[in-house]
């Protein structure tokens, strides 16, 4: 099933990594490698002997890494993998995960499946009818595929089941502020069905938990981009917080401890109204036939209301039921090891989950056919002779949809081994979803990334590399405090060092019947020179992280960062709290983290003698210290109100409405108007974690 592996297909390969019009021969295309290389490490190391690094191994096994790309593998990989629906817990689904094994093993990578048991929700029978003014009763279409049994109904899946009928009224976006506008002329949702179309701030869960607090009793929520004009619908999951909800901040071992449905650690992970998406067809006749009150002003202008212009509650009834099914299901993760050969302790982690809602050529297969192929380029290296420094793992999760479940078992049940072992995580999840390459990553990895990506070649522009167009199209590096995709585990949990990595910014077929291979190749990525892209820079970033002798960590880069997230909470505060402790913990960390870099360039310096047992001392004394520095940001106690999240700077605001992106907790306390008392302690909290990771970072003790 997985493609016969040959170590020298030079010539295609050549062709694929540099889609040029014409083909160069081999030695010209070698030569742009070591041109772009060679550029690299001069505009990096002007006065450094050369470490391994830039060494000729490091470079020949570079060159052999980008020049064993193949368009060709990772096309018949996605055509393999979504050649049916494989929803999470389904039978279709077992069968991407003997692909994806059966390839980790027929290439020889030790591998192993880490499996858990989770509370899955699947629907058994939905229905949403409408009675309109005139009379007339509706009863809607809710597919939105070819009629695909295979393909399950959109759902939102932990929906409670049940009925729920009531006059509708359209809440915009359905955050807060936008029932003020509502209730500025009068209109209240109590009782009523509410109807949201999705915008940026809100995802699925939190327009319900908001419509559930004022009192509706349903939810419908529609996409306004429709699914490119196909009329798909926008499945996607309701839970609160992630990982298996029966298990919640302990591993779903098979036959581990599970909590009772009735118990209310289980059942706040669930909204307790009903919600259901609709496609924006059925929403603009709903919209359309709307009484009651006059829309908002600004939801006028928008042109998001219907030809009414008016929001209800008029006489426009819906009737919404879903029976759904909660069934334990088994979740198998995949872990294929490449073993390190002088710090096999110490680990890069390289991760995509295989579970889609519908075929999930987008999200999330995109992501698994370029780890399957960096799978097969590194036992290409392997084959050559490379093993890597550190222990590289290649993990495809499982069960993703349905709330980031797969991983967040596995990093529950390794959480002290990721703790005291792993170097890094690199997520990829919709490797391709359109085009322009776009990156979130804690702050330390930034300087590595955009290094990482002069190597590679946009796959749009033969002239540039993807460093000069994200250098001219986007330019930021965004920070992870977003909870959706397998790096929240890692990162807000467990707190290692993470990047998250896609191309394209957005995509009409989103978790609809049309995410398909057909497509991809008609829309996203035609010739799959994005998709060569993705695997170039993750397999590079995975390659560097593990072999490079001193980690290529940059804290300074995270002091300027939390320096710019101080000013942007102080000008918020406006004087309503003292930012002094941050100040100062950002000062001390600023410090440590020159002495860190300091220490780290004269080891670099220093020639590299794999025999020189104290250099070797010294290095791994200074990367643990590095790899740790991270940690420090991680409480014990978490966040209020979501205390699963123990990281303080990056990790999920519980309000919907702060403003911040970062420091979680502080933004809360802002968002729900605390006294000033319980803003500052949460400024506090912020500060101490600051001077944990710096203290990390220093070594030794007070
Ligand atoms: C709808 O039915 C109600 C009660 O059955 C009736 O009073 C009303 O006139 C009808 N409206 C229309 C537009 O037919
Ligand atoms: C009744 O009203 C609905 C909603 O405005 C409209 O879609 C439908 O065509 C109307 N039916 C008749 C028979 O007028
Ligand atoms: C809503 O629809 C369901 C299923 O069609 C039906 O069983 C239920 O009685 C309806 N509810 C009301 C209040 O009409
Ligand atoms: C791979 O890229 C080459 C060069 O652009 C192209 O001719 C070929 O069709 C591509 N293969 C696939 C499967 O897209
Ligand atoms: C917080 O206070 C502001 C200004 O006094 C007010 O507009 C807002 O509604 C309050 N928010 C909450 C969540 O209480």
């Amino acid at each position: 099933m997985s493609q016969p592996l040959t170590a020298t297909r030079p010539t295609n390969a050549a062709t694929s990594i540099f889609p040029l019009r014409q083909p160069p021969p081999l030695c010209s295309f070698l030569f742009i490698i070591v041109l772009i290389v060679a550029t690299f490490y001069t505009l990096h190391h002007p006065d450094a002997t050369p470490p391994l690094l830039f060494s000729n191994n490091a470079l020949t096994l570079r060159r052999l890494f980008l020049s064993s790309a193949s368009n060709a593998t990772i096309s018949s990989y996605l055509r393999a993998l979504t050649r049916h629906p494989h929803l999470a817990g389904t039978k279709p689904s077992l069968d991407t995960l003997s692909y994806v094994t059966n390839h980790f093993q027929s290439l020889g990578l030790d591998t192993h499946l880490a499996e858990y048991e989770a509370l899955l929700s699947y629907p058994a029978h939905i229905s949403v009818a409408a009675r309109f003014s005139n009379n007339t009763t509706v009863e809607f279409d809710l597919n939105d595929g070819p009629g695909d049994d295979d393909v399950v109904r959109p759902y939102h899946a932990y929906s409670p089941s049940g009925s729920a009928q009531g006059n509708v009224v359209f809440v915009n976006h359905g955050e807060e502020r936008d029932y003020r506008a509502l209730e500025l002329i009068g209109v209240s949702v109590r009782d009523c069905v509410v109807l949201a179309r999705k915008g940026e701030s809100l995802g699925r869960g939190g327009i319900v938990k908001i419509a559930e607090a004022k009192g509706a009793l349903g939810v419908l929520i529609y996409a306004e981009n429709d699914g490119g004009g196909f009329g798909g619908i926008e499945r996607g999951t309701v839970m609160r917080g992630i990982g298996d909800p029966v298990s919640p901040g302990w591993p779903g071992v098979v036959g581990g401890e599970k909590l009772s449905l009735e118990d209310d650690r289980v059942a706040r992970r669930f909204p307790k109204i009903l919600s259901l998406p609709l496609s924006l067809r059925n929403a603009d006749i709903i919209l359309a036939s709307l009484g009651g009150a006059r829309a908002p002003v600004e939801w006028r202008n928008s042109g998001r209301v219907g030809s009414g212009q008016r929001v209800g509650p008029g006489q426009t009834v819906v009737n919404m039921t879903l029976q759904g099914e909660l069934t334990m299901k088994k979740v198998h993760n995949v872990v294929a090891t490449i073993r390190g050969s002088e710090e096999p302790g110490r680990y890069v982690i390289l991760g995509n989950h295989r579970d889609a809602w519908t075929y999930g050529a987008v999200d999330p297969n995109s992501g698994t056919s370029a780890l399957l192929d960096i799978g097969r380029r590194f036992s290409v290296l392997l084959k050559s002779g490379w093993r890597p420094r550190r222990t590289i793992l290649l993990c495809s999760w499982d069960a993703e949809e349905f709330g980031m479940i797969g991983s967040t078992e596995w990093v529950e049940e390794n959480v002290l081994n990721l703790g005291e072992s792993a170097v890094a995580y690199l997520n990829v999840d919709c490797a391709v979803q359109g085009s322009g390459f776009f990156a979130g990553a804690t702050p330390q990895l930034d300087g590595l990334l955009l290094d990482a990506l002069k190597l590679v070649q946009d796959p749009d522009d033969v002239a540039l590399t993807v460093e000069e167009t994200f250098k001219s199209q986007n330019n930021i590096i965004e920070r992870l405090s977003r909870v959706d995709s397998d790096f929240s585990g890692f990162l807000h949990h467990a707190g290692i060092p993470s990047i998250d990595m896609y191309y394209g910014a957005d995509y009409p077929v989103y978790h609809t019947a049309f995410d398909s291979y057909d497509w991809m190749i008609r829309n996203a990525d035609p010739l799959f020179h994005r998709h060569v892209a993705m695997a170039g820079v993750w397999g590079l970033l995975g390659i560097i992280l593990a072999d490079e002798p001193v980690l290529p960590f940059n804290y300074i880069s995270y002091a300027e960062q939390l320096q710019a997230h101080r000013d942007a909470l102080s000008k918020l505060l406006q004087g309503k709290a003292s930012v002094d402790p941050l100040s100062m913990a950002i000062q001390e960390f600023s410090l440590v983290a020159k002495e860190a870099q300091d220490e780290a360039k004269k080891l670099k310096e220093q020639a590299y003698n794999k025999n020189d047992v104290a250099a070797a001392a010294k290095r791994r004394e200074l990367n643990d210290r590095m790899m740790l520095g991270e940690r420090g940001f991680l409480d014990s106690e978490g966040i209020k109100g979501k205390e699963w999240f123990k990281h303080l700077v990056y990790g999920p605001a519980a309000e919907p409405e702060s403003k911040l992106g970062f420091f979680p907790g502080i933004a809360d306390a802002i968002a729900t108007n605390s006294s000033e008392g319980m803003i500052e302690h949460e400024i506090w909290r912020v500060a101490r974690a600051i001077q944990r990771a710096s203290r990390a970072l220093k070594g030794g003790f007070t």
